[in-house]
């Protein structure tokens, strides 16, 4: 009997023993998920830095992109001339390289040489533009801020479908291009704005890519 006690009470001593133990390793992972909760500053994304027409040339653009989806399909997106490609950085990174990069780039022009296609679906059909030593160069600048090296040299294009279609549909929408937009392939503009976008070019959808910050350049 005084034997069972002993035992009754050594069992809810362990007890508050082990909820003791508990308690306190809850309390001990309360830093660790705090350090958690910072995580998502060190979360790489997929970002790329576009130059932006005027409001005018975007609309127009839009206009022609709007024609050529309807036929051949794929998704919807802003028109832009890349600058920087698709470069993996957490966000601060992102925010802060492409602050110092726009600081290195003055407002400048580019010109439309002709309506063009490519080999895949990111350069299906698009504007080929004239690469002088601005176009070039603004993008120079900024891929060297942020430490990126093409392997190709730089095509700067503005795309007007993105799309896998066989050669005879890229002609066809390359030829339906100068039909909904007569004076497209001699069309001149301004770049007064960069942007930071999120672009991971997995998603096909396009639905995750979205403009983190844009930048207006200083004229000189
Ligand atoms: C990037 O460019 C630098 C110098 O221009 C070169 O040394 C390096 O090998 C290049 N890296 C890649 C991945 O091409
Ligand atoms: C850029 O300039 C426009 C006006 O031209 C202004 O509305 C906009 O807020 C500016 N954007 C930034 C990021 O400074």
């Amino acid at each position: 009997m005084l034997n069972n006690i002993f035992v009754i009470r050594f069992l809810g001593f362990l007890g508050l023993i082990g909820i003791s133990l508990l308690f306190y390793s809850i309390l001990m992972e309360v830093p660790h998920s705090m350090q958690e909760v910072q995580l998502p500053e060190a979360e790489t994304q997929v970002y790329s830095v576009w130059a932006l027409p005027s409001e005018e040339v975007t609309g127009r653009v839009k206009k022609l992109m709007g024609g050529l989806r309807s036929e051949f399909g794929g998704p919807q997106f802003e028109p832009h001339v890349t600058v920087v490609g698709a470069i993996r950085l957490n966000e601060v990174e992102a925010r802060d390289k492409f602050q110092k990069g726009c600081r290195d780039v003055k407002k400048y022009s580019a010109t439309v040489k002709k309506v063009d296609t490519g080999t895949f679906f990111y350069q299906c059909v698009y504007l080929l533009l004239d690469p002088t030593t601005e176009v070039v160069e603004a993008s120079a600048r900024c891929c060297s801020t942020f430490g990126f090296n093409s392997s190709s040299p730089y095509m700067p294009h503005l795309s007007l479908l993105y799309a896998d279609l066989t050669d005879e549909e890229k002609k066809k929408a390359q030829e339906k291009a100068y039909t909904l937009d007569e004076s497209i392939g001699s069309l001149s503009f301004q770049i007064t704005r960069l942007a930071l976008y999120k672009t991971d070019t997995e998603d096909k959808s396009l639905k995750s890519w979205e403009k983190i910050e844009e930048y207006n350049l200083s004229t000189n």
